[in-house]
């Protein structure tokens, strides 16, 4: 079996495990990174497109790519729709700040080419993870993509293996505490080729659920609604989908553009937190270790989040910290984890219909939208947290 010895064992080659394996390289730190799937699969797999701008300047001043610059569209601010009107919230005006849209596969694609580049060891399309904590170093075993039996022996194991982490399971029994959250609806997603139908992002309440339009390029637009977890997306044809939509955003001079559609996805609402976010030499970063609702796109900013402190806890470790550094791991990140957990949740759940609500709970909902949209002090809530709580 082939043995690799390294000092941090990165499982999951998302933009977390990736940024993280990046930034420990520039500070001399080295790292292997596996993933169970393809290249091809995480670049192509359609994720959220918001990036907040810690994020950007994470990405910028690390030295991944300035593309999110050139390439990425600066947002500075977003339309909240409710009773037929947009309400804008202008996020430069109230807090100082924008956030970038550039989609999470362009985050990844960056990455992905800057560790190439600096010649760092990433193994895509492995199988068959397993970690194995008992003996005096962590091992990682699992099988190459070629199929040979690989043995990975690290000082260090990082999970940013996602929201059904393996490394997550490794933990022992009681070692962790977890806080979760169902939610009775999904989003329904998909990509269409069809120009802007506004400059900015659009979050719609209406008496017939959620909607979001979101952008790709001028040419492809991203959009979602809200629907049933149960929902398929093989039963909605182009039609379903853009009569569905009209009823929820047209109308007092606002038309959805339309064309053809591509992409087709329900995603699942879940709130999810684990702490402590180290065991032993275990520590978790990302989905792995806290979910979020997508309304907001926290998701992948909270893992950027949880990757740049990170960094810093390794460092230390690394320069002779010992265990005490490890230990400033979860309280550091923990307060940002429940902060986006919250306006996530919130934004969730101003926005969303839900079934079976009685009057009173829906003229209450339209009470939050009007304070929220009517206040500047209100308003600069929704925009402290949408940009990422950077002025604080
Ligand atoms: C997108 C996704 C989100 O969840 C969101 O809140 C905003 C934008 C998107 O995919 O563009």
């Amino acid at each position: 079996m082939k043995t690799t010895r390294t000092q941090v064992a990165i499982v999951g080659a998302g933009p977390a495990g990736l940024m993280l394996s990046h930034l420990l390289h520039r500070s001399g730190i080295e790292s292997v990174v596996l993933d169970i799937r393809t290249h091809e699969e995480i670049a192509t797999t359609i994720r959220a497109g918001i990036l907040e701008a810690g994020s950007v300047r994470l990405l910028v001043d690390s030295g991944v790519s300035d593309r999110v610059l050139t390439e990425g569209d600066r947002h500075d601010g977003v339309v909240l729709r409710f009773d037929g009107d947009n309400h804008r919230i202008d996020f430069q005006d109230l807090v100082g700040e924008s956030v970038w849209l550039y989609p999470q596969t362009e985050v990844f694609i960056d990455l992905a080419d800057r560790r190439k580049t600096d010649g760092g060891d990433v193994r895509y399309g492995i199988r068959g993870t397993a970690v194995d904590m008992s003996g005096a170093r962590p091992v990682v075993t699992f099988e190459e993509a070629d199929g040979g039996p690989a043995r990975l022996e690290a000082d260090l194991v990082v999970g940013a293996d996602g929201s059904r982490s393996i490394c997550r399971h490794a933990f022992p029994q009681g070692a962790r505490t977890e806080w979760f959250r169902e939610y009775p609806f999904a989003w329904f997603g998909f990509l269409t080729e069809a120009p802007q139908s506004h400059p900015e992002l659009i979050y719609a309440r209406s008496e017939h659920g959620f909607a979001l339009i979101s952008q790709r390029t001028p040419a492809m637009q991203r959009m979602y609604f809200q629907c049933s977890p149960a929902e398929r997306p093989e039963d909605w044809d182009d039609d379903r989908i853009w009569a569905e939509m009209r009823r929820r955003v047209n109308g007092n001079g606002f038309e959805l553009r339309e064309g053809p559609i591509s992409s087709k996805m329900v995603l699942p609402f879940r709130s999810f937190v684990t702490a402590p976010m180290r065991h032993d030499r275990i520590l978790l970063a990302g989905d792995a270790a806290h979910t979020v609702p997508p309304t907001g796109a926290k998701g992948l900013n909270l893992a950027l989040a949880d990757v740049r402190v990170l960094h810093e806890v390794l460092t230390e470790y690394f320069a002779g910290g010992g265990e005490r550094a490890l230990d400033h791991y979860t309280p550091r990140v923990l307060d940002r984890v429940w902060k986006a957990q919250h306006f996530s949740y919130w934004a969730t759940t101003m926005l969303h219909g839900i079934e079976g609500a009685s009057d009173f709970d829906i003229e209450r909902q339209r009470a939050e939208l009007a304070l929220v949209t009517g206040s500047r002090h209100g308003a600069a809530f929704f925009a402290e947290g949408y940009t990422g709580w950077s002025r604080r």
